[in-house]
């Protein structure tokens, strides 16, 4: 310590203010202007604004189906988990519309749970064996090293990085599911996990309406990825924008937070650190939870997509990390999607594990058609929670005290932001102390 002070006490002699003065305004200047460079552009209009008007409609049963089915991807012990959804979905959407289930399981199928689910299944239900070469270590990934790798990565405590399965399950949904043959002849996808609840009643065709608005990707809830599950997935990412020459999206800008340091140490140092590009800024961490996911399986089997996922894949990261679908997805969409073709389904009531998303009801009825005959048709007894002024939804059923309600509303603003003309800049601090 001793050199060091006497070091900056002849500095200071030896450095004169009008010297000192101007360098640190150049470089205060310098970061401002690098902050403005990372701001996310105002649409000319509101970009994502809900379907339909607040509340329930008549579905409209002539109107044609899309190319759609559900997909859900279960293990035979999950049967209980499975009809809890299946039912769920049944009952709040599919009673209505009736659009095919696709089971998968990479093991054969208990036939208790093909007749359960069959049953609990108001559609056509198949079930598939997901073949063994999608569903295991790639030929250049060393599978004892792998295995290392990932009981290594269980014993830090991180989330399912311990579970072989867990990473087959990351990279088969990153980059392989689309390409099934039972999957093969449809367009649309709406991805269902075993115990899952949809709160509320979805009185509209969200694959047709996706279609006729050119939107690509939809979800309900968007949160923070677990930093340690994917270190260097950003940086992979980055890198790959840089050599092949795409420019970021308004949605990239989005899920970028630009470094607060100055050039040099953000150029070589803060580039050294995870989840940063090479010249030093960061990813937000902000991804949409792929559980719920209803999109375009054609943007995945694109050709850009494929190259991305093929790069990803041949970095290894879904075995010695534990790269997450979500994440990748949500990258890949930043990467190569139009903010306009994203989506986000505020008016679905969803829940999976301890978070949910549950709008309030929007008041009166001629918002919640308690006299519709097709709506009661869901088995259901009409008994939906508030309803309140500015409430959206039809017929939801939020407890409210179960959990959380979407996540600090950080990511959810930050991924919206390129969609919509208002800015909250003041009130996202705020909300981190004071929800
Ligand atoms: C499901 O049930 C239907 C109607 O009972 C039957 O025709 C079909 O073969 C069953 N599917 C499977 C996979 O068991």
């Amino acid at each position: 310590m001793v050199p060091l002070r006497r070091l900056l006490r002849s500095m200071r002699r030896r450095v004169p203010l009008w010297v000192v003065l101007p360098v640190l305004a150049a470089g205060t200047l310098e970061v401002l202007l690098h902050a403005a460079s990372w701001s996310v552009p105002v649409p000319a209009a509101e970009q994502d604004a809900a379907f339909f008007p607040p509340g329930c409609r008549e579905p409209d049963l002539a109107q044609a189906r899309a190319n759609a089915a559900f997909v859900m991807l279960a293990r035979n012990s999950e049967r209980r988990e499975a009809k809890v959804t299946v039912r769920s979905i049944e009952r709040q959407f599919n009673a209505w519309y009736g659009y095919p289930i696709v089971f998968l399981n990479d093991e054969e199928w208990d036939p208790a749970f093909v007749s359960e689910l069959n049953e609990t299944a108001g559609g056509k239900a198949v079930f598939e064996v997901i073949p063994r070469d999608v569903w295991s270590f790639p030929d250049w990934v060393d599978p004892e090293a792998a295995r290392r790798s990932i009981k290594a990565q269980g014993e830090t405590g991180l989330q399912h990085a311990g579970q072989e399965g867990y990473h087959h399950m990351c990279r088969f949904y990153s980059g392989k599911f689309y390409q099934l043959p039972a999957l093969q002849k449809y367009k649309w996808y709406w991805r269902l996990e075993p115990d899952v609840e949809f709160l509320c009643a979805v009185t509209y065709d969200p694959f047709v309406e996706m279609e006729r608005r050119g939107k690509v990707y939809g979800f309900t809830i968007a949160l923070w990825e677990l930093g340690d599950s994917c270190p260097s997935l950003f940086r992979e990412a980055a890198d790959w924008m840089d050599a092949r020459g795409v420019r970021p999206t308004a949605l990239w800008r989005a899920t970028v937070s630009a470094s607060w340091a100055p050039w040099p140490l953000r150029r070589w140092l803060m580039s050294l650190l995870a989840h940063r590009d090479a010249r030093g800024d960061a990813w937000s961490l902000c991804h949409y939870w792929s559980n719920f996911e209803i999109a375009d399986m054609d943007f995945f089997r694109s050709r850009e997509y494929q190259a991305f996922f093929d790069y990803l894949d041949r970095k290894g990261g879904f075995y010695f990390e534990r790269w997450g679908d979500a994440a990748v997805h949500s990258i890949a969409v930043a990467m190569y999607a139009d903010p306009a073709q994203v989506h986000h389904f505020e008016d679905i009531g969803y829940r999976h594990d301890h978070l949910y998303q549950c709008p309030a009801n929007a008041p009166g009825e001629a918002a919640q058609l308690p006299g519709s005959e097709v709506l009661a048709r869901g088995e259901r007894d009409p008994k939906w929670t508030a309803e309140e002024p500015g409430g959206i939804g039809c017929r939801c059923e939020c407890d409210r005290s179960k959990g959380t309600r979407n996540h600090p509303e950080y990511c959810l603003d930050r991924l919206k932001r390129p969609n919509t003309r208002k800015r909250r800049w003041i009130t996202w601090p705020l909300r981190l102390v004071w929800p």
